[in-house]
């Protein structure tokens, strides 16, 4: 699937985001390593904590099913652009230490980065390895 597709996906999700309190829509889509495709939203909760950013929705529903390599992550927003927050950094470096992040802007207007660009000297799932 190329990048314009998901990006479309992207926006596609966004729509449907559940954010009664912020009115901040995300979207996002993640293509894995297997070639599946899993768009998200955010979901805001009255409590507020709870809350889920539309790259985590999307994320845990490829872990859900069983997918485990991000290949791609797209991520729009209402913010021209949007970036994705600290915590959705670490968890796209759990599932993606190589993974192409795209914020996109529109379907012709995106801006490409690597987790170490966003996220740099990160902790992850090797360093625990010694310790195992
Ligand atoms: N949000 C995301 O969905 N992704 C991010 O990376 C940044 C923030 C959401 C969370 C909340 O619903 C709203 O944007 C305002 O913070």
């Amino acid at each position: 699937m190329d990048k314009r597709e998901l990006i479309k996906m992207a926006f596609e999700a966004q729509k449907k985001a559940y954010v009664p309190y912020s009115k901040f829509r995300v979207g996002a889509t993640v293509l894995m390593k297997d070639g599946s495709v899993y768009t998200g939203c955010n979901i805001e909760i009255s409590s507020y904590s709870p809350t889920l950013c539309a790259e985590r929705t999307a994320i845990f529903k490829a872990i859900s099913e069983g997918s485990r390599e991000i290949d791609t992550i797209v991520i729009v927003g209402d913010a021209d652009p949007t970036y994705p927050c600290g915590v959705c950094r670490q968890v796209i470096r759990e599932f993606g230490r190589d993974a192409k992040v795209i914020i996109a802007s529109s379907v012709e207007k995106y801006r490409e980065y690597t987790i170490d660009d966003l996220l740099p000297h990160s902790f992850g799932p090797e360093d625990l390895e010694e310790n195992r």
